[in-house]
């Protein structure tokens, strides 16, 4: 199958997978369709050559050289931070780098709880979309301080109840932490709407951005929420690379997260006071490799403009959506507006086991991810124990989503005994 009409672009993917040396790895014996960057995206040569040049001309420690190395090493980090900073329309003094979304979160409600932010009787409202790092670092730091935890329930096709979330958005609420996309239905959370409804109520809020910074601009200037967390891996960015931003008066008065080397003003065994931001959360040696490296990603994809990007991928997701519901014995989960579903798609065959789909996918050289992707709770409302996941980038092709339709309508003929006629359950049925 070629692409839908609708998806004509300038977008030159040809040239594009060009910047990506694993798609082009001469001692690869099979083709990749590489559907699995939800996960981790692949990284482009500027990336990898970033990272490189900085440890062949500017490897050392950095703010406590005297040492010229040590100047250029902390000069080429404070460059990466102001870069990623202009890339998300930031204030550079709230741009901590982490090694990922879910340390981001863990600061934020360790900082927020250990400040004493959040006492017995407050409550941090998640929603049932959360990944376990939007959900797990609220839970611990609750067996400290006590406070209640409510989860914004969702619609039947996994789009939030923005009637339960008005309710929920009031007192004794102190906290919203919510993803911006949900790494398994796709779908884009209102958050202009529930930022606004929130901060009238005087809560504040943290977004989990993993899943949105790799198809669409952010502005967080524009968007007004108090945290952000997103993963530079997930970006074309390197592994160990991630930020969390925060409105600065707001970290200025956080307890720090970790302690130790390069976070402090004072020590003595008495007492300790802490450095300014964004130093003050980033303890011990940073990775400065990745850091730079996240930069260079930056770089890369302002290269290659956000709007091209964005129409090239929703030709690319049609195409993936329409091809899952043209095949009966298949279950797509999601809303029936299918142009909602941005970046990921989650499906099932029906009868088998995800894992199975993805093990023969993988023998025709196509990776997608299958499982719960650490979202239980997601699951549970969806009646499933796991789902296969497709997702997209901006160097996945049509030829791609082709593969995996061969690969499926394998699935189909070795499990041809266990597919029976097709008949969509819906989450109701299936809870019952
Ligand atoms: C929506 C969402 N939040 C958080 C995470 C956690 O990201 P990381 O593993 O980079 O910390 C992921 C990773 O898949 C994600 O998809």
């Amino acid at each position: 199958m070629t692409a839908p009409a609708s998806a004509t672009t300038p977008f030159d993917v040809t040239e594009i997978r060009k910047d990506f040396p694993i798609l082009n790895d001469a001692s690869r014996t099979r083709p990749l369709s590489y559907l699995d960057s939800a996960a981790t995206s692949q990284k482009p040569a500027v990336v990898l050559k970033a990272m490189q040049d900085y440890y062949i001309h500017a490897n050392a420690n950095v703010h406590r050289g005297v040492h010229e190395l040590g100047d250029a090493a902390t000069s080429r980090f404070e460059h990466a931070r102001h870069r990623v900073a202009r890339f998300l329309n930031a204030d550079p003094r709230g741009l901590i780098f982490v090694r990922n979304t879910t340390e981001a979160l863990n600061l934020v409600a360790t900082g927020i709880a250990r400040q004493g932010g959040l006492m017995s009787s407050d409550r941090v409202v998640l929603s049932v979309l959360e990944h376990h790092s939007n959900i797990v670092p609220w839970q611990l730091e609750r067996s400290t301080h006590g406070f209640a935890i409510e989860a914004i329930p969702l619609l039947p096709d996994g789009s939030l109840d923005m009637a339960a979330a008005r309710k929920l958005l009031a007192p004794p609420t102190k906290i919203l932490s919510i993803t911006y996309q949900s790494n398994v239905l796709g779908i884009v959370t209102p958050l202009r709407e529930l930022i606004d409804m929130a901060h009238e109520a005087g809560i504040l809020v943290a977004v989990d951005g993993a899943q949105r910074v790799p198809h669409a601009r952010v502005d967080l200037k524009e968007l007004n929420c108090d945290f952000f967390a997103m993963s530079g891996h997930k970006l074309y960015g390197p592994m160990g690379s991630g930020v969390l931003w925060g409105k600065p008066e707001l970290l200025s008065s956080m307890s720090p997260f970790l302690g130790g080397g390069s976070m402090i003003d004072t020590v003595t065994f008495e007492r300790t006071t802490w450095a300014e931001l964004p130093q003050k959360f980033e303890a011990g040696t940073p990775d400065v490799a990745a850091a730079v490296g996240l930069a260079a990603a930056c770089d890369y994809i302002d290269s290659l403009s956000y709007e091209a990007m964005e129409n090239y991928e929703s030709s690319l997701m049609q195409h993936l959506v329409q091809m899952l519901d043209s095949l009966p014995f298949i279950e797509v989960y999601g809303p029936e507006d299918r142009t909602q579903i941005v970046g990921a798609v989650s499906f099932n065959v029906q009868g088998v086991h995800a894992h199975d789909v993805g093990t023969i996918c993988d023998r025709h050289g196509v990776a997608i991810r299958v499982g719960h992707h650490c979202c239980q709770p997601l699951m549970r409302h969806l009646g499933v124990p796991a789902t296969a996941r497709a997702s997209v980038a901006v160097y996945v092709t049509h030829d791609d989503i082709d593969a995996l339709q061969e690969a499926l309508e394998d699935v189909a003929a070795i499990f041809a005994r266990v597919i029976a006629p097709y008949s969509p359950a819906t989450p109701e049925h299936r809870h019952a």
